[in-house]
């Protein structure tokens, strides 16, 4: 399930053109300098960042291939890759960690808070490019200027929902309250939910509550990326993010955080 040719080795990646998504993130078009292969929706980098450190980002899109990363000003090393310009080069180890698989017959809610809406929205271009037909979204954000794909996600012609805890914008409250709502008048086959911790143990609880199969993409603080460190365990569980996820079912990532 990883890109195993590429573990382990760091592959130059010029960046063509740079979008600014939201005050907070930005995403970068990536054109690799050698064949690394298609990314699948839930895979991240591991992405060196000359003269800073190595962190996860997951893909947000893939086309053409150019691979696309949507990245949140968080500290020193994010924030200065939102100096870079187009023509600077970073280095990519993966793509790694294991995927969802797209299945166009099924229907899903994604349920995305803050940049963890960026890989459920590479899942849906996937789904849509497949010729998928049933897909509703959740975007939740603190409010209406950090929410992140709106625009993308309209065109692709999925239904969105919009939620901001301060009722900027949609909904107020929480995409998991919003993902409450909704699932009690709709019936999905599968739910993919990404951002904050607390948001991940709340939906998949909810999901697994309901009767429902949810699908988590988790984080973890990595150093690594392909299973050497240990730094990225999943509580005691044993399980290592890079992995044996990022992508995990509901009932294991809370029985792996011992919160079930
Ligand atoms: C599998 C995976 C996929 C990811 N995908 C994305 C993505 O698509 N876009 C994106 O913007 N970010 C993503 N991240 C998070 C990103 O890796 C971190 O924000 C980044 O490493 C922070 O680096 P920094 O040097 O800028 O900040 P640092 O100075 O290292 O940290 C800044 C602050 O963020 C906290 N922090 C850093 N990393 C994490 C983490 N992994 N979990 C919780 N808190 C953390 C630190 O404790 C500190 O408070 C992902 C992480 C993982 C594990
Ligand atoms: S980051 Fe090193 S084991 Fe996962």
């Amino acid at each position: 399930m990883t890109g195993a040719i590429m573990i382990g080795t760091i592959i130059a990646a010029e960046i063509k053109s740079i979008i600014q998504e939201n005050k907070e993130v930005k995403s970068f078009y990536l054109k690799p300098t050698r064949n690394i292969g298609k990314p699948e929706p839930g895979q991240f980098f591991m992405v060196w960042v000359p003269g800073r450190e190595e962190i996860p980002i997951s893909v947000s899109g893939y086309f053409n291939g150019l691979i696309r990363i949507s990245v949140a000003k968080r500290g020193e090393t994010t924030n200065y890759m939102h100096t870079l310009r187009n023509g600077d080069f970073l280095g990519l180890k993966g793509p790694l960690g294991n995927f969802v698989h797209v299945d166009p017959n099924k229907k899903y809610l994604l349920v995305g808070g803050g940049y963890g809406v960026a890989p459920l929205v590479f899942f849906l271009n996937e789904y849509i490019r497949l010729g998928g037909e049933k897909i509703e979204v959740i975007i939740g954000a603190r409010s209406k200027d950090l929410l992140l794909f709106e625009d993308e996600i309209t065109q692709l012609k999925a239904i969105l929902h919009i939620a901001t805890d301060d009722g900027s914008k949609g909904f107020r409250g929480t995409s998991i309250d919003l993902m409450k709502k909704i699932i009690r008048k709709e019936k999905f086959d599968e739910i993919l939910l990404c951002g904050p911790e607390q948001m991940l143990i709340n939906g998949a609880k909810l999901a697994i509550k309901n009767n429902l199969k949810a699908w988590v993409l988790a984080e973890g603080y990595m150093k690594c990326g392909i299973g050497i460190c240990g730094s990225c365990e999943l509580g005691n569980s044993g399980l290592l993010v890079c992995r044996d996820g990022p992508v995990f079912d509901a009932l294991t990532y809370l029985r792996s955080l011992e919160t079930i």
